[in-house]
């Protein structure tokens, strides 16, 4: 494929302030900025798909973590998929498509050793920043590395309708948990859950106390809890664990943009009793699992037992809305933003 000429500026997000509790729109700004030629070793990509993700909050704030933060007045990055469009770099062809780090940007200029082709006639490019991708590799690793899934025992995982939770709860019934459980927050997600992926029981966490719908749910008790939310959901799964359950801490949604003291859990020393396993776990250190991940899940997918959605925002200019309806629940499976 012949080299296209490369635009002179393009369009990419600056964080102009740190959100103090809920980002607001102005909190970044869309820019104009010049797209850099490859210097040998690197290829320019043009982003089709951007991802936004829970865990970019975190990096609005200026504290160490896994991640380093963003920097005010730069481009925030984070990942995203698109076609080379200029390549200085042996392997990498203009016309390939690449995996990378450099979202939240119309071009990306980028080192090759920094990217991963993928396959645009295996999956639609969108589904590797998804279900091929990391909250894919988040959602089988986490079920079933750090929850150590067996078969037959009862799932529950929170955030259930977004991009890790629905596929936790699917993965969960494909490797023969006998009783799946799930909590999202609209009846509508609660609806999906049962009759479009296949959960047992779903309930609406903002109709009443997670405890009491969770032992509804599941009168005999959980075995794994896989937690995407934190606090109150944390809480009420503790108690619900059974003796040697195991409660996968992926992420603490309802607390990234909380100001005060973080709610619970209160009811910890349970743990004692109950010889409960609670394992933090990122996605990073779970490569290993990659190559069965893929073969697995793009199985799952040919003979249609997985199923998976996109809340597809259009258009570089909306990313920041993107985002900030992302944390508010506006999402049902993953959240991307697509550049025409
Ligand atoms: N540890 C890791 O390596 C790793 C990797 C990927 C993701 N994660 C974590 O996994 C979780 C899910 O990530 P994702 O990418 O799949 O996002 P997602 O679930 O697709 O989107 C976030 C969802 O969180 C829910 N939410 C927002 N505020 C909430 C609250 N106060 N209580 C309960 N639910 C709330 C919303 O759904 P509702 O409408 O249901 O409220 C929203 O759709 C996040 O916590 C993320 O940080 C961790």
């Amino acid at each position: 494929m012949a080299e296209q000429p490369l635009p002179a500026t393009a369009r990419e997000w600056h964080l102009k302030a740190r959100p103090d509790g809920w980002p607001a729109p102005t909190d970044a700004a869309l820019v104009e900025a010049p797209v850099r030629a490859p210097r040998p070793g690197e290829v320019v990509v043009r982003n089709r798909f951007l991802s936004v993700d829970p865990y970019m909050r975190g990096r609005m704030n200026d504290v160490k973590s896994y991640v380093p933060p963003f920097r005010l007045d730069q481009p925030m990055d984070g990942g995203a998929v698109g076609e080379v469009v200029a390549s200085a770099a042996e392997g990498i062809a203009v016309g390939d498509t690449v995996l990378h780090s450099q979202g939240w940007r119309e071009y990306a200029t980028v080192a090759a050793g920094h990217t991963a082709k993928v396959d645009a006639d295996r999956a639609p490019l969108s589904a590797y920043l998804g279900v091929l991708g990391m909250p894919g590799l988040t959602a089988y690793a986490g079920l079933l590395q750090v929850g150590a899934l067996q078969p037959g025992e009862t799932v529950f995982v929170s955030g259930a309708a977004g991009a890790v939770g629905s596929l936790v709860g699917q993965i969960a019934r494909l490797k023969g948990a006998a009783r799946v459980v799930g909590s999202a927050g609209s009846a509508a997600k609660v609806a999906k859950l049962v009759d479009e992926y296949g959960f047992d029981a779903a309930f609406n966490y903002k109709d009443g106390p997670v405890a009491e719908q969770l032992a509804q749910a599941a009168p005999d008790g959980i075995d794994v809890y896989f937690d995407n939310v934190g606090g109150e959901h944390l809480e009420a799964a503790i108690g619900a664990l059974k003796v040697h359950g195991r409660a996968v801490l992926c992420g603490a949604i309802a607390q990234y943009n909380e100001t005060g003291r973080p709610v619970g859990p209160r009811n910890l020393a349970l743990a004692i009793g109950k010889r409960l396993r609670l394992e933090g776990m990122l996605v990073n250190d779970h490569d290993a699992l990659r190559p069965q991940f893929t073969a697995e899940v793009a199985g799952w997918l040919a003979d249609g037992s997985l199923r998976y959605e996109e809340t597809v925002v259009n258009g570089i200019e909306h990313t920041m809305d993107a985002f900030i309806d992302l944390l508010r629940g506006g999402n049902t499976g993953k959240m991307v933003v697509a550049l025409d």
